[in-house]
């Protein structure tokens, strides 16, 4: 059972659903009149773009991205590697990257310099969790849903070795299986 890894709830869906909503509303008022793109880094954010675009009223556009996740055997540097890239030219246009969550801020420094270098009219961040505490790169998001502490979590699209992401809420993961 995956909630046997689960040590305890930490967002609830309800919780979940209720701060996704007020993400949303403040992407509508913001972005209003300027048919947005957002973007979506695979695979983590999946669910949580699928729900904040339904919460999302005014005409925008998706696209997706992967890029590789540098692990503590990785150093970082220079431009990100992009496993798949946007269809879509996102010069002049008012781009929001939809995260996860941010960590360290490896992944999001390099992939929002190398978006940038293509000219968007802006490019902001709006990520469902922040763990500020493990922050390596000086970056902050825009928008956030849920400040964490320096935990491990699973569920609602984020994964341990590719499972837990079907949890509908966000746990904390124990590797440890009580009888
Ligand atoms: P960063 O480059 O260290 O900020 O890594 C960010 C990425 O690592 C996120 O987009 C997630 O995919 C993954 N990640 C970081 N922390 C967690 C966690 O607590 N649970 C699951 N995935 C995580
Ligand atoms: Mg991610």
């Amino acid at each position: 059972m995956p909630e046997d890894h689960v040590e305890r709830v930490l967002i609830s869906e309800a919780e979940i659903a209720r701060r996704v909503g007020e993400l949303g509303a403040l992407l509508t008022e913001k972005y209003m009149g300027k048919n947005p793109l957002f973007i979506c880094p695979l695979k983590g954010s999946a669910i949580f773009f699928a729900d904040l675009l339904r919460k999302i009223k005014i005409p925008c556009e998706i696209d997706f991205m992967a890029v590789s996740s540098y692990n503590s055997n990785t150093v970082s540097s220079g431009n990100v590697k992009i496993l798949k890239d946007l269809t879509c030219d996102i010069g002049g246009r008012y781009a929001v990257i939809v995260e996860d969550i941010i960590d360290s801020g490896n992944t999001l420094f390099e992939l929002k310099n190398t978006l940038e270098k293509r000219g968007p009219a802006s490019l902001e961040i709006c990520t469902l969790l922040d763990k500020p505490s493990r922050r390596v790169k000086p970056l902050n998001p825009d928008y956030c849903g849920f400040t964490i502490p320096d935990l491990f979590v699973i569920g609602y699209g984020m994964d341990l070795n590719e499972e837990y992401r079907n949890l509908p809420y966000i746990g904390v993961y124990n590797d440890i299986v009580s009888a």
